[in-house]
Parts: structure tokens; C-alpha cells; sequence
């Protein structure tokens, strides 16, 4: 098996922040994020986001093959981390019950809620096309770039 290699988190947080400092559309930064975080981190086969949109999830910006549009509230792992507003960490997508396969080369994902104002408005998705690909300090530097985006959006 190829060596996972480590992304530079604090490195890359900072990158995000100053890439989006003066910036206050969402879907410009949202797609600036995906494309930096495609570029940084190793071994995924998507990364992106869904909004929230009329009680539901709709796919945002994003980097890798075509997915699925809809994702309804409390269904799949993005649904489950909206319903739970919790981040779910996935080593087998096969094992988690309602797993949405939008690519089938996917084997483990991670999904991180994104809030404006107290309230969920989008999550991050990361899928891998290896099992156990993200670990719990994936989890937390993570967490820490989607408060970096939150901190931009409560500004404006
Ligand atoms: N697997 C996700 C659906 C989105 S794709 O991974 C891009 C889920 O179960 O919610």
C-alpha cells in the first residue's frame, strides 16, 4: 500500500485563510477552498461541498468526478452530519447504513458541518478511494479550516 503522504495542515489553514481574506461570496470561496484542499491533500478522490438549500443538501463546489445532486436531510454521511451537526468520520462506507455512493471508487469519506450564524448552511465532503484514509487529526485540522471559512462568512 502507498504511504498516505501528510498534509501540512498549519500550513495549508494558513493558505485558506489569506485565500480568502476580503472575500465574502460563498461559492467563490467554497470553490477556492476545494481546488486548495484537492491540491493538498493526499489520496482522495473528491472534496467539495453541499449546501443547504430548502431542507435539503445541494451539491456546491467541488473537485473530482460528477456526484449527486440531492442529498435529503438525515440521509447518507453529508445528511447524518447536517441531522447529527456533527462531523462523521467514515473508515468504510461500506459498513455505514445508508451510504450514498455517488463514485464507486469511494471507500472512506469524512463530512464536516459549515455554520453562518449558529445555523448548518453546507458541509465539507471528502471522499477516498482507499478504506481508513482519514484519521482523527484529519478530523480536527479540518475542523479547524471549516471554522477558518466560518470566521470569513461571519464578517460579512
Ligand atoms: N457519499 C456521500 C454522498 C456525496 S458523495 O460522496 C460526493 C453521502 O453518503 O452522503
Amino acid at each position: 500500500m502507498t504511504p498516505i503522504k501528510e498534509t501540512n495542515y498549519p500550513l495549508l489553514e494558513k493558505q485558506i485563510a489569506s485565500l480568502i481574506e476580503d472575500e465574502s461570496n460563498l461559492i467563490a470561496i467554497l470553490s477556492n477552498v476545494s481546488a486548495i484542499l484537492n491540491d493538498s491533500i493526499d489520496q482522495i478522490n473528491w472534496v467539495g461541498f453541499y449546501l443547504m438549500e430548502n431542507n435539503e443538501l445541494i451539491l456546491g463546489p467541488f473537485q473530482g468526478h460528477p456526484a449527486c445532486v440531492h442529498i435529503p436531510i438525515g440521509k447518507g454521511v453529508c445528511g447524518t452530519a447536517v441531522s447529527e451537526n456533527k462531523t462523521q468520520l467514515v473508515e468504510d462506507v461500506h459498513a455505514f447504513p445508508g451510504h450514498i455512493a455517488c463514485d464507486a471508487n469511494s471507500k472512506s469519506e469524512i463530512v464536516v458541518p459549515l455554520h453562518k450564524n449558529g445555523t448548518i448552511i453546507a458541509v465539507l465532503d471528502i471522499d477516498a478511494p482507499i478504506t481508513n484514509r482519514f484519521k482523527d487529526s484529519d478530523k480536527i485540522a479540518l475542523e479547524r479550516i471549516v471554522n477558518v471559512i466560518e470566521q470569513q462568512l461571519s464578517h460579512s
